[in-house]
């Protein structure tokens, strides 16, 4: 069975309980909340300004609460797991006295979150904090807090309203205190999401586009394997370092920025490399040189030959772009993050088409490619996603199946017929060997601000 959500009304009333509680039975004026998300494919491709394609989720962070006389900011936290104290009075940072990330770690993404708030000075408050999104499941539970409590924020002193700002000072929060180098997706869809739809989002001119899943013939089952391993900060870093390096050798702004035919001439592993991009020279190339040349490969509408670096001197016809030879140092490594992400970005664009076409079984295809990619040449996912992946893609009824999100645990993603739910929890649960949970993603609405009266 998927698990049972609470209810947004049950979420606030449990926060105002416990506000009331805490601060001498008065009840919270304001409250706001925030979805987490999952994303449905574009993995590890927002920081390299591609295409992502994520839905809010109805799992949301609530925070309820006042403004106080004093120059206070008391909040406390509903959440069993987060690291004591559950109670904090940070400073109210303005001009000259920033806020520093600290102890409790939990803290640390609201110390964030009033460091960049587009409105400062903050006016003291009381805050409450409660969430349905589980912690570092990958569904975005910081991103939820972090969004959550700056739209609360916004009820205490109003900021200009851009939402597109207001996700961006919730990324860096996100980097300067929590120290994660994300990307924007995660903010970007808490603040965004649209009820029925997913959103196919360019990280680079950060627009998106709703892309409606209203089918009732289908859900979205996510998995979580409710595993996290440790590695998944670090190794998310490092991932980051070597696309930034990849785009570099390449001598490109970004990965967005790159293509296929770029990466096959700078990866080490061929040597220097000739593009011709009329294929009709092919023949007078190979007339002329044929017996020194030893290989070539087709790639998309490109030729690209390994030639030994003597020839070019003699064929000013074909000259080599002047940075090509500096260009031929992909380590294989780096050459598989940049392939995953120069794919991924492709898959994106064409998963989205093939779902607003109502190509289910392509979606689904691109689904586990995307997986295997990520699997493979990025190196992000980990037994327990291969095996919930293995297990799910063994019903009859499921399109598709891939980890989501930063990989090394959290969730998978499933596109399955409704009337294969049943059958694909129950293999899973077989087949898995840790504890799953199970959640049925209902594309819900971004942030917002709730009424208490
Ligand atoms: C995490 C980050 C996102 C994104 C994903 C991978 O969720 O917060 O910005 O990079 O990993 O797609």
């Amino acid at each position: 069975m998927a698990s049972l959500v609470p209810s947004l009304g049950q979420l606030v009333s449990d926060a105002t309980c416990l506000f009331k509680k805490l601060f001498n039975d008065e009840a919270p004026k304001i409250a706001a909340c925030a979805p987490g998300r999952v994303n449905l494919i574009g993995d590890h491709t927002d920081y390299n300004q591609g295409y992502v394609l994520p839905m809010a989720l109805s799992l949301v962070t609530v925070v309820v609460g006042s403004a106080s006389s004093g120059q206070e900011a008391i909040i406390v936290t509903a959440s069993e797991l987060a690291d004591e104290p559950k109670k904090v009075d940070l400073s109210l940072p303005n001009e000259g006295f920033p806020s520093f990330p600290g102890l409790p770690h939990w803290a640390n993404y609201l110390r964030g979150i009033m460091h960049h708030y587009r409105a400062l000075p903050l006016p003291g408050f009381r805050a409450v904090v409660v969430s349905s999104v589980p912690l570092g499941s990958g569904l975005s539970s910081s991103a939820s807090l972090e969004v959550a409590f700056y739209t609360f924020l916004q009820q205490l002193r109003p900021d200009d309203g851009d939402k597109v700002a207001k996700a961006i000072a919730c990324q860096q929060a996100e980097h300067t205190h929590a120290g994660v180098p994300c990307g924007i997706m995660d903010q970007l869809v808490s603040v965004l999401g649209m009820e029925g739809h997913a959103l196919l989002i360019d990280c680079r001119s950060l627009e998106s586009i709703p892309v409606p899943l209203s089918d009732p013939g289908l859900v979205f089952l996510i998995t979580n394997s409710n595993v996290k391993h440790s590695l998944a900060s670090s190794e998310y870093a490092l991932r980051r370092g070597q696309c930034e390096k990849a785009a570099s050798i390449l001598g490109k702004p970004s990965l967005r920025d790159a293509t296929v035919n770029d990466l096959e001439d700078s990866h080490s592993g061929h040597g220097p490399t000739m593009k011709i991009s009329d294929p009709s020279m092919i023949s007078k190339w190979e007339d002329f040189h044929y017996s020194r040349v030893s290989t070539y490969s087709y790639c998309s509408t490109l030729f690209v030959f390994p030639v030994p670096a003597w020839h070019c001197n003699k064929l000013t016809l074909y000259s080599l772009s002047p940075s090509q030879e500096s260009r031929a140092q992909l380590d294989d490594v780096t050459y598989r993050r940049a392939s995953h992400v120069i794919g991924e970005i492709c898959r994106t664009l064409k998963a989205a088409e093939s779902f607003k076409n109502g190509s289910f079984q392509e979606f689904g295809k691109i689904m586990v490619e995307s997986h295997n990619s990520l699997r493979d040449l990025y190196e992000v996912s980990c037994k327990d996603l291969d095996d919930l992946v293995c297990a799910a893609m063994e019903v009859e009824g499921v399109f598709g199946s891939r980890m989501t999100g930063g990989g090394f645990g959290g969730c998978t993603i499933t596109l399955l017929k409704a009337d294969a739910i049943h059958r694909t929890i129950q293999n899973i649960q077989e087949r898995y060997s840790g504890t799953p949970t199970f959640y049925i993603a209902t594309p819900s609405e971004g942030a917002r601000v709730l009424n208490l009266s």
